[in-house]
């Protein structure tokens, strides 16, 4: 038996869901808005400002599993359904803003200015070549935040204090000290209606990773079905518990599996597995291996917009409505 094999048997003895039941969310889709908004989630009049922006995280501390190709793709496919999407860069590899054709040698503003400098979200995000996707763009300055960022005071919420009170600022848990319905915020600043912001991660479970989580609404986890990527899920579960605990209760998960090649037989087992395990944590969404995923980060668009028919495209659209039926 190789080392995936003993994983796939050895994994179904720890299921975290049977371990944790009291820190998981409520598992069916359904239920993924109304855990939320508190709703049932069969009421079509539930308001979608609770959502707006709903607010993604792609976070794993496994490097190289689509994290960057799924916010950039997702992003990219939600702008077909005409929502306004903000992608925020958060890896000082700055991925991101080069799979959006952006060079982070020379962007001037960046997240680093966000999380060091209380420059607004607005301030240094970008126009994409897609109508309806904004980037912020990360650059060799976020290779300090890990050593700095946890200087600052309350440094875990910096992005959600900073999303709270400029995109957000009408949402029912707004910060304290944010700015209120009907004040004179709205007339003096021009916000603009994102209806998603999505977050990329870096690939470890730092300060930077850990504003994103305690930030976010959905935590999607990138996951390759293979060992080393599907046991470091065992880790972001404790990272998610703790998150929950202390800064975030409200914070939901789905495991999205990627890079699947379903000629792959361990592939086949892991992923099994993975779903008997999470259950209705698990996208419904698969993402093959596609090459034209590679090609479209060196086109510096998202898929959709180099090979629209492409497998990559299909299902990372595919993605899209997923999440859109859970959230509005
Ligand atoms: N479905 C796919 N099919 C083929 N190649 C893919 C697919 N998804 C991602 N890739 C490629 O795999 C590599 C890693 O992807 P990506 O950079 O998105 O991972 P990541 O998790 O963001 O990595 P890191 O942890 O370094 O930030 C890239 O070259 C990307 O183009
Ligand atoms: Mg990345």
């Amino acid at each position: 038996m190789d080392k995936d094999e003993q994983f796939c048997s050895a994994w179904s003895g720890e299921n975290p869901r049977r371990s944790e039941p009291e820190t998981r969310q409520p598992d069916a889709p359904a239920s993924f808005a109304a855990s939320r908004a508190g709703q049932n989630p069969a009421d079509a009049s539930r308001p979608p400002s609770l959502y707006n922006p709903l607010v993604i995280a792609i976070a794993n501390q496994k490097g190289g599993v689509a994290k960057t190709t799924t916010t950039a793709s997702l992003g990219g496919a939600l702008t077909t359904y005409g929502k306004e999407v903000l992608l925020v860069d958060l890896d000082p590899q700055a991925n991101l803003t080069l799979a959006l054709g952006r060079d982070p040698g020379r962007v001037r503003g960046s997240i680093t200015d966000v999380l060091f400098h209380s420059a607004s979200l607005l301030s240094v995000s970008r126009e994409t070549s897609v109508p309806g996707l904004d980037l912020v763009p990360a650059n060799a300055g976020m290779a300090l935040a890990e050593r700095f960022l946890p200087v600052r005071k309350d440094y875990e919420t910096i992005l959600r204090r900073t999303i709270t009170d400029e995109l957000r600022p009408f949402a029912s848990e707004a910060a304290p000290g944010s700015k209120p319905a009907g004040s004179s915020f709205e007339k003096n600043f021009p916000v603009i209606e994102y209806n998603y912001i999505i977050l990329d991660c870096p690939p470890f479970l730092g300060a930077v990773t850990l504003n994103a989580l305690v930030a976010a609404d959905l935590l999607i986890l990138p996951t390759q079905p293979e060992f080393f990527s599907a046991h470091a899920l065992r880790t972001m579960m404790t990272t998610i518990r703790q998150v929950r605990q202390n800064q975030n209760p409200k914070l939901i998960f789905r495991v999205l599996i990627t890079l699947l090649d379903k000629r792959n037989r361990i592939h086949r087992q892991i992923h099994d597995q993975i779903y008997k395990t999470f259950g209705e944590g698990v996208f419904q969404t698969i993402i093959e291996v596609d090459t034209k995923l590679r090609e479209s980060a060196i086109e510096g668009k998202p898929i959709m917009f180099h090979k629209a028919q492409s497998r990559g495209a299909l299902q990372y659209d595919a993605l899209a409505q997923e999440i859109m039926r859970y959230v509005w």
